[in-house]
C-alpha cells in the first residue's frame, strides 16, 4: 500500500516538475509589482475603465480569450491570461464591471455590494500575492481593527456578547478568555481550523489532476492516507462541534459567518476555514470594492484585452464536433458575435449550463450529472442606510456585528425559511451589520460628512418570487411594502445597538434577491451561486465539479468551482486559467512567493546592517 502511495505520489511529482519546466511561459516568473500611483479620485475618469459600455468597435481584434462576467473569478482568469501577452476579451451584462466587487453611489453614499471584509492579505501571503500581481501592486488595502467582529446571541436581559480578535495566537487565546471552561474545545476547532488551511491546497489539487487520477485516489482510500482533510470535508459542521463542546454559544462561534445552510448541512472544514481566513487579520480595500476591478482591468488593457460593460452573453456558440468557438452578445435589439479560442463562463454553472448553452447540449447527460450535483443556495436581503453624520456622531466603527435571536443555529434556520412568505418579515433570527465608510480611510474625503451602513440577512427566493417579472424600479408598491418590512424590523433591531442611527438616517435602499438576479446576474437571487451544502462538498463531487465541461474550450470560473468568497472565487479564477492554459499557475505563485521571501530578508539585513 505504502508503495503504491510512494509511487502515485512520485508520479504527481515528477510529472508536475516535468510540466512547469519544460511547459509554456508563465504569467507570473517575474514580480510585477510597481509602486501605487494616486487614487484616481475623478468619478468620469473610474467610469471611462468601469463602465465602457459594449460595442462592436471596441472588440479587440484575434482575442485568446473570453470571459462572461467580471467577478473576481472571471477577473483573475482574464488577468492571469493577458500577463502572458494574451488578448482577453471580459463581457459583463451589469452597466459596470465587477460583479460582487462593484459598488453604486446613491446621494453621495457608496455601498460595496459583496465585499465586507477580507481575510488572508497578510505580507508576503498567497493570497496577497495574487491580488498583488493581478493589480500590479495598485491595490491598497486597509487592516482593521484588531477586534473586527462582535457577535450577540440572545435579546434583552438574556443577551450575551463575546468579540472575536485577530492575530496569529490572540484569536485564540482571546476565545479561551471568553470561554474558560471550554478551553480544551477552543484548541481543538484551532487544531481543525490549522489542518483545514493547510491541506485545502489537496482539495484544490483534486480539480488540477486528471478526474480518474482523482477518483482513483478517493476511492481506494490512498486520498485518506495523505490527509485527514478528505474525511473533514465531508462532515457536518453540527457533529463535530457537538463532539468538542455541549456549549451552545461556543457552536454559534464556530459557525457564525452564516451563508444560508444550516450547520448540521454543512461542512466543518469550510466553516473552520471561514474563521481561519480572518486569524491574521482582516482588510478592506483601500478606496472601497471598486478598486479590484478598476486595477484589474488595467492590467487587462495593458495587453491589448479589455473590459466591456453592458454586454449580455445570451449564448455560447458551439460548433458542430461539439467545440465552442465564441459567444453571442445582445446589443439592443442585435445579436453580435465575439469569437475566441478560449471561452471562460464566470456567471455560475446554473446560467452557463442551464440558459447559455444550445438546447441539446444542456440536454446531455454529461452537462445533466454536471447540475444534479449543486444546487442554487439562499437569496440575500440587505438594507442599505445613508446618515448625515460622522462615525464619531454616530457612535459607530469598523467592528461588524453578527446577531442571533438564540443559540440554536439549526434549528433557528430551519424554522425561518421553512415560514409563510408573510411570516417572515417578522421572524428574522440573524442579521450581520457593518459600517462600510468606517472601514476606509479614504471615506471621509471621497464622501466628506457621509456615514453608511449595511444590514445583511438570508431570505428564500420564492417569497419573492411572484414579483420576477416585474422590473427594476417598478415592482409595485406591494413589492416595496413587503421587502420594507423585512428592513424596518432589521433597521429597528440595528437601532438597539446604535440609537443614534434613526434621527440622522437620511438614505435607504433595499435589496432582495430580485435585486441579485438583476445587478450581479445571479441564478434565482442566490447569494453565493451554488449551494454551500455537505453534498456540494462531498468528496468526489469536489473531483468531479471541475473547470472543464462537456463542451470543448469551455471552462468555469468564479465561486462555484471551489468556493464563494473574494477569495474563494479568485481561486476558482486561477483553477481556470491553470486548466485552460495548460500550465499549473500555482508552482509559479509558489516560487514566486519564495522569492519574494528571500528578497525581503535580504533587505532586512541590509537594513540592520546600515542602522548597525
Ligand atoms: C451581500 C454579499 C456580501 C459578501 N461579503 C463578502 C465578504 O465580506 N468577504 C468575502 O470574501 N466575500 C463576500 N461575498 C462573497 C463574494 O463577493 C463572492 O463569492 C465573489 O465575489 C463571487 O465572485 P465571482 O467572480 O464568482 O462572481 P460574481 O462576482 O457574482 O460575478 C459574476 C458576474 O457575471 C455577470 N453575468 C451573469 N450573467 C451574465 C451574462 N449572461 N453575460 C455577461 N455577464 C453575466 C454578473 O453580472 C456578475 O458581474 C459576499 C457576497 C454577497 C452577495
Ligand atoms: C467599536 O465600538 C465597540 C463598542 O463600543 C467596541 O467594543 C469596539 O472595540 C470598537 N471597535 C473599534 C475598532 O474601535
Amino acid at each position: 500500500m505504502w508503495l503504491l502511495v510512494f509511487l502515485v505520489s512520485f508520479l504527481i511529482g515528477v510529472g508536475t516538475t516535468f510540466w512547469y519546466l519544460f511547459g509554456r511561459q508563465s504569467p507570473f516568473t517575474v514580480d510585477s509589482v510597481r509602486d501605487p500611483e494616486p487614487m484616481e479620485l475623478d468619478q468620469k475618469k473610474r467610469d471611462k475603465v468601469l463602465k465602457q459600455g459594449f460595442t462592436r468597435e471596441k472588440v479587440p481584434q484575434s482575442l485568446d480569450a473570453i470571459v462572461i462576467g467580471s467577478g473576481i473569478g472571471g477577473m483573475t482568469a482574464a488577468a492571469t491570461i493577458a500577463k502572458l501577452g494574451k488578448r482577453v476579451l471580459v463581457l459583463e451584462q451589469h452597466d459596470q464591471a465587477g460583479g460582487c466587487c462593484h459598488t453604486f453611489t446613491e446621494k453621495g453614499f457608496e455601498f460595496d455590494v459583496g465585499l465586507h471584509y477580507i481575510g488572508q492579505l497578510h505580507e508576503n501571503s498567497f493570497f496577497r500575492i495574487v491580488m498583488d500581481q493581478i493589480t500590479e501592486g495598485q491595490l491598497q488595502f486597509v487592516e482593521l481593527d484588531k477586534h473586527f467582529d462582535t457577535i450577540i446571541i440572545g435579546t434583552g436581559e438574556e443577551q450575551r456578547k463575546y468579540t472575536i480578535y485577530m492575530g496569529k495566537t490572540e484569536m485564540e487565546e482571546h476565545l479561551k478568555k471568553q470561554f474558560p471552561n471550554d478551553v480544551k474545545a477552543v484548541e481543538e476547532f484551532f487544531k481543525i481550523m490549522k489542518i483545514s488551511a493547510r491541506k485545502t491546497p489537496f482539495l484544490a489539487g483534486l480539480k488540477l489532476i486528471p478526474q480518474w487520477l482523482a477518483l482513483f485516489l478517493l476511492r481506494s482510500g490512498i486520498a485518506d492516507l495523505l490527509s485527514p482533510v478528505f474525511r473533514l470535508i465531508g462532515s457536518s459542521a453540527t457533529e463535530v462541534a457537538d463532539i468538542l463542546t455541549s456549549n451552545k454559544d461556543l457552536q454559534i462561534i464556530f459557525a457564525y459567518f452564516f451563508y444560508g445552510v444550516p450547520p448540521r448541512d454543512s461542512s466543518s472544514l469550510i466553516n473552520a476555514l471561514l474563521l481561519h481566513h480572518y486569524k491574521r487579520g482582516a482588510y478592506y480595500p483601500r478606496g472601497g470594492a471598486s478598486e479590484i476591478p478598476f486595477h484589474i482591468t488595467k492590467v487587462i488593457q495593458k495587453y491589448g484585452g479589455n473590459v466591456l460593460v453592458r454586454a449580455p452573453v445570451t449564448r455560447v456558440l458551439v460548433d458542430s464536433k461539439g467545440a465552442a468557438y465564441g459567444v453571442s452578445v445582445k446589443k439592443g435589439q442585435e445579436e453580435v458575435e465575439v469569437r475566441a479560442p478560449i471561452i471562460i463562463s464566470n456567471c455560475g454553472i446554473f446560467n452557463t449550463f442551464k440558459r447559455l448553452l444550445p438546447p441539446e447540449i444542456q440536454a446531455k447527460p454529461e452537462i445533466q450529472k454536471r447540475l444534479d450535483m449543486m444546487k442554487p443556495g439562499q437569496g440575500s436581503l440587505l438594507v442599505f442606510s445613508g446618515f448625515d453624520a460622522t462615525a464619531e456622531e454616530l457612535g459607530i466603527n469598523s467592528t461588524n456585528l453578527w446577531l442571533f435571536n438564540n443559540n440554536d443555529m439549526d434549528a433557528m434556520m430551519d424554522d425561518f425559511f421553512s415560514l409563510e412568505k408573510d411570516e417572515a418579515p417578522d421572524n428574522i433570527p440573524m442579521m450581520f451589520i457593518t459600517f462600510p465608510s468606517a472601514k476606509d480611510p479614504t471615506s471621509k474625503i471621497r464622501h466628506p460628512g457621509k456615514t453608511c451602513m449595511t444590514i445583511m440577512t438570508m431570505v428564500n427566493y420564492e417569497w419573492f418570487e411572484e414579483w420576477k417579472d416585474t422590473t427594476v424600479k417598478k415592482r409595485g408598491d406591494d413589492y416595496m411594502d413587503y421587502k420594507m418590512r423585512f428592513a424596518n424590523n432589521l433597521f429597528d433591531w440595528a437601532c438597539m445597538y446604535f440609537p443614534k442611527l434613526r434621527e440622522k438616517l437620511v438614505f435607504q435602499e433595499v435589496a432582495t434577491p430580485l435585486t441579485n438576479v438583476h445587478f450581479l446576474g445571479a441564478y434565482r437571487g442566490a447569494m453565493y451561486s451554488a449551494e454551500h451544502n455537505l453534498e456540494r462538498f462531498h468528496i468526489e463531487v469536489m473531483a468531479k465539479n471541475r473547470c472543464d465541461t462537456p463542451v470543448k474550450n469551455l471552462f468555469i470560473s468564479g465561486q462555484d468551482v471551489f468556493s464563494c468568497g473574494i477569495a474563494g472565487a479568485l481561486h476558482g479564477g486561477l483553477l481556470c486559467a491553470s486548466i485552460a492554459l495548460g500550465h499549473i499557475v500555482y508552482i509559479d505563485l509558489f516560487l514566486l512567493k519564495k522569492k519574494l521571501k528571500r528578497r525581503k530578508a535580504r533587505e532586512m539585513a541590509a537594513l540592520a546592517k546600515k542602522l548597525q
